[in-house]
């Protein structure tokens, strides 16, 4: 017993020698299929759920509103297709800088994947941007584009939105095609002049300089013989632009024959003081085919609009988000210029030409 148990204390000595790499390599194994099995733990939570910080700069703008909704929907759709959770935070900016700013640092510190932001301030994206990268945090920016030296800070940030120039070659051509087919319906006094007046967003944004140009561009390019009443800034607001309107109506009776409008809710606030003055000929074109909008193209009220396709618009948004949250490729369909920017196509819709009185 004794010798055997020597035996086996000296063998177990022998043993232990033995034994000591086996022991080293199982734990090896062990540690190795721990660390696999975390790390597939932590595959999976990324697989199963996602959490994306929304900020948007005004919650009561219509065509942002469209967006939003679009994206909840697109959202859901994914999650149905894929068995993924994916968690919206959307945040409203109401207009503030510093408010987005904070909403940017509460979904950092609530460990969002990533970021979809619709910037107050274009020009203003720096701190943003600094915080996102210093928590690796990808960002989507959409609507309002960053300028150039920022995007190009950093290879996490995208933009989505549309091409301000094509939107507004597409706004002046739908009026160019009207004015050869039938020029009556545009140059509505028959005095060889087309009038308008021109209705601007905020004029900060990309889009508001860059459409107001080309579309009176486009205008002169299709040969339409056009004069400029008059023009403002309403800042994409409806009230704005029916008070501006109201004033015009005013101060140029029997003038106007065409209002160009920078987005739809504008040319709906021109409509909505064309109407108080029972002034019932006079073209208006808007851009955005929001569901306004679009009701009002029904109606006959709204001649024209561009509207991007917006179901694309917030798939974009979606996909993107999700591909960087679990740094997949992002599907075909979605092709980004120079990696970075997504454009949406946009078509003109046109109403019935109306007939004068
Ligand atoms: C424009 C759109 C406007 C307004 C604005 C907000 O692209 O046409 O209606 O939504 O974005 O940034």
């Amino acid at each position: 017993m004794k010798r055997a148990r020597k035996g086996q204390g000296s063998a177990g000595g022998k043993g232990k020698a033995i034994c000591m790499p086996i022991v080293i390599l199982l734990s090896c194994i062990l540690t190795c299929m721990v660390l696999t099995s975390c790390q597939g733990v932590r595959k999976e939570e990324e697989k199963i759920s996602i959490r994306i910080g929304i900020s948007l700069y005004r919650g009561d703008d219509t065509f942002i509103n469209n967006i939003r909704g679009i994206i909840e929907e697109k959202a859901k759709e994914y999650e149905r297709e894929t068995g993924i959770k994916v968690t919206l935070d959307i945040q409203d900016a109401k207009g503030s800088q510093n408010t987005q700013n904070n909403q940017v640092e509460r979904f950092i510190s609530l460990g969002c994947d990533v970021l979809c932001i619709n910037p107050v301030d274009r020009m203003d994206t720096s701190l943003i941007i600094d915080r996102a990268m210093t928590a690796g945090v990808p960002v989507v920016f959409f609507n309002r584009q960053p300028v150039e030296e920022d995007m190009n800070r950093w290879d996490k940030l995208y933009y989505i939105g549309v091409d301000a120039k094509e939107t507004a070659i597409l706004q002046g051509r739908m009026v160019v095609d009207l004015y050869r087919k039938e020029p009556e319906a545009v140059d509505l006094n028959g005095d060889g002049v087309v009038s308008y007046v021109m209705l601007e967003g905020e004029t900060s944004h990309q889009d508001s300089l860059i459409r107001t140009e080309w579309s009176v561009q486009t205008l002169k390019d299709g040969n339409v013989p056009i004069e400029k009443i008059t023009g403002g800034i309403a800042n994409w607001e409806r009230s704005q632009a029916s008070a501006l309107m109201e004033q015009w109506l005013a101060e140029y009776p029997d003038t106007i024959e065409l209002v160009i409008s920078n987005n739809d809710d504008m040319a709906l606030g021109a409509i909505d003081a064309l109407e108080r003055a029972e002034v019932m000929d006079v073209n208006v074109i808007g851009i955005d085919g929001t569901t306004p909008g679009l009701e009002a193209l029904e109606s006959g009220k709204l001649l024209g609009t561009v509207s991007a396709n917006k179901e694309l618009y917030g798939s974009a948004i979606v996909r993107l988000a999700v591909s960087c949250a679990l740094q997949e490729e992002l599907p075909q369909e979605y092709s980004l210029t120079d990696g970075t920017y997504f454009w949406t196509p946009q078509e003109i819709l046109i109403t019935e030409i109306k007939e004068n009185p």
